[in-house]
């Protein structure tokens, strides 16, 4: 008798939940706490997800390379959460405080190099030198990512270009070595790695722009973060350099100087302007269409319930409100 499966994913992913938990072990007890904090504290698991789909998706025959390499996807992304919180001085994560909020910065930073480094000893235990290479410079232009947006803190003057880079860099490329490792393990063609690869950094870049405007107009206690970080930080952002574009002059200097110093004072100004000028939904805009192209890139894919899900997927990134 066949049964319907609602999740084609679901005991695969349940093999991925067992390996982050027993690779997480270290004989360092703070590492073990802190990392099970915030590693139990859930998250969407969306990475992993991709990893899986891509790599059934392209034909995957093999027993358990696709889910430890998602496990290790969500360990460096774990790891760049637990390094963003502290750089962004964010106080909530996945519904509870943050780490660097429980145990300090040196405590995050540190346990944070203890998973990316972990990631990389799971790597190499799959072997592949295409997968490392993959990763090795996706961990690097991540790190880019996030110089790069340090670099624009505070300035009002960042062009949309420079922004779309940041988030392809910080965001993206996670998305997009996701759905690539997928479809190597799988030893798809050239084109389906490619169409794949492309699926993942569309997404990944809808997925960034829909956070950011969620920091405006989400709800925390549903996100489980705190929104209004970004202007807090002096964050310039899609929703604010959109809002520049078209504010009046009066506008523009509330605007510039919200960016300019940060600080949550001004906060009700800034979203008025947000609000008025319509630059959430540019913002959105932008997702929906980079969710299309996504899907677009997954037009030769042969038919299966996983391709089925990786359409699903890019729907929900561009109209998702957690
Ligand atoms: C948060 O990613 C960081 C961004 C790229 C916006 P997620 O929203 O996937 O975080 P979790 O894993 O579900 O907590
Ligand atoms: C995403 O940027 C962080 C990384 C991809 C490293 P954000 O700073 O916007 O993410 P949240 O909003 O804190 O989750
Ligand atoms: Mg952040
Ligand atoms: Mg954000």
């Amino acid at each position: 008798m066949s049964t319907v499966q609602a999740n084609p994913i679901a005991l695969e992913m349940d093999h991925v939940n067992t390996t982050i938990v027993e690779r997480l072990k270290s004989d360092v007890v703070l590492i073990n706490q802190l990392s099970a904090y915030i590693i139990n504290s859930g998250g969407k698991r969306l990475r992993p997800q991709l990893v899986l789909l891509a790599a059934l998706a392209s034909g995957y025959q093999g027993k358990d390379h696709h889910t430890t390499a998602a496990a290790t996807i969500e360990f460096i992304h774990t790891a760049t959460l637990l390094h963003d919180d502290v750089v962004d001085d964010s106080k909530l994560r996945r519904g509870r405080d943050t780490a660097n909020e429980v145990w300090g910065n040196e405590a995050a930073v540190l346990v944070g190099d203890f998973l990316y480094s972990r990631a990389f000893e799971m790597l190499v235990e799959i072997g592949d030198m295409r997968i490392m290479e993959i990763m090795a410079s996706t961990t690097n232009q991540i790190a880019e990512g996030e110089v790069m947006q340090l670099l624009n803190v505070n300035n009002a003057d960042i062009t949309v270009d420079e922004y779309r880079k940041v988030i392809e860099a910080k965001t993206a490329k996670l998305f997009e070595a996701a759905t690539r490792v997928g479809a190597v393990l799988a030893n798809g063609s050239g084109e389906m790695e490619e169409a794949l690869a492309a699926y993942g950094s569309h997404l990944g870049i809808a997925f960034q722009l829909v956070d950011d405007a969620l920091d405006y107009s989400g709800d925390s206690k549903a996100l489980g973060k705190n929104v209004g970080d970004d202007l807090a930080e002096g964050k310039p952002t899609l929703p604010l350099i959109a809002a520049l574009q078209k504010a009046t002059e009066s506008e523009q200097k509330i605007l510039r100087h919200a960016i300019e110093n940060g600080g949550r004072e001004h906060i009700d100004d800034v979203l008025k302007i947000v609000e008025a000028t319509g630059s959430l939904q540019t913002t959105l805009e932008m997702a929906t269409s980079e969710a299309e192209l996504a899907i677009q890139s997954l037009s030769k894919l042969p038919a299966s319930n996983y391709k089925t899900l990786l359409i699903e997927i890019a729907h929900q990134a561009a109209t998702r409100t957690v």
